[in-house]
């Protein structure tokens, strides 16, 4: 039996879906992954760019390259494995994403119960204040909020604390799931990894699909070694409507 067959298998068996998403889901929509080939990590340190101490450091060059993945973001669309997913909603008793990534694909692609763990690059917020701005616009090289302060991304950074409401709900659906796809991430940041390890000991069937073994491949039950687009039509046509 192809492990696409089998995994086919597993996902006509489940009532309850999570797929736990990372950078390399939107890679084929040409958002940049962080780790794998030409990751962003290999040229900038997370630190400088991705963390508080960063922003304090040099707030222009952090938002710099926060802007210029906005304005990139405005010329990508989902791709067929997002709109898998959000078919997928229809399709299961219950189907959530629960992602790492912060371009909002799955919500564009028609999904509807995602949990985003890490924040929106649509978002954007004030420092000291509860000043919100969502889009895409360009809001300048140092935009700042009525009150003065500076505006900074509404993601969280290194070092930050997840939405405990959103990292609550995507480890209650994690316990509860009879499938766990485990897709385009690396598995090494936590907590949002432990979603994955949460669902294999609640008993889940844990999938991952990745083209290279994540940290998580170890404890997976079923490795689709390929392109979370092939992969994901390739389940899609194998499971039926
Ligand atoms: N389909 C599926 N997986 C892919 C594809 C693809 N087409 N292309 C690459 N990958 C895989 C890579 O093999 C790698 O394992 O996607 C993974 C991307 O890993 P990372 O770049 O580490 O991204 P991610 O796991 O999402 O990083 C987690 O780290 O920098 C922080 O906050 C950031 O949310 C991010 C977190």
């Amino acid at each position: 039996m192809s492990d696409i067959v089998q995994v086919a298998e597993m996902l006509r068996g489940a009532g309850r879906v999570v797929a736990l998403t990372g950078a390399g889901m939107s890679a084929e929509a040409g958002v940049p992954t962080f780790r794998d080939g030409g990751g962003v990590w290999k040229n900038f340190r997370p630190e400088e760019l991705a963390s508080p101490e960063g922003f304090a450091r040099d707030p222009l060059r952090v938002w710099a390259w926060y802007r210029e993945r906005r304005a990139g973001l405005a010329r990508i669309e989902p791709h067929e494995g997002h709109r898998v997913l959000a078919r997928w909603e229809a399709r299961f008793e219950s189907m959530a994403v629960v992602t790492q990534n912060v371009d909002g694909l799955h919500h564009r692609a028609g999904s509807q119960r995602v949990f985003e763990l890490h924040g929106r690059l649509d978002e954007t917020r004030c420092v000291a204040c509860e000043c919100r701005i969502v889009g895409l616009d360009d809001l300048g090289p140092d935009p700042r909020c009525a009150c003065g302060a500076r505006m900074r991304p509404g993601v969280v950074w290194f070092g930050e604390l997840l939405p405990v409401d959103t990292l609550e709900a995507g480890m209650e659906l994690a316990r509860q799931a009879d499938v766990c796809l485990v897709i385009g991430t690396s598995g090494v940041v936590y907590p949002a990894a432990s979603v994955a390890e949460v669902a294999k000991q609640g008993g889940a069937a844990f999938v991952e699909i990745n083209p290279q073994p994540g940290a998580l491949a170890s404890i997976a039950d079923v490795c689709l070694r390929g392109g979370a687009v092939e992969m994901l039509t390739k389940l899609d046509d194998a499971v039926g409507r």
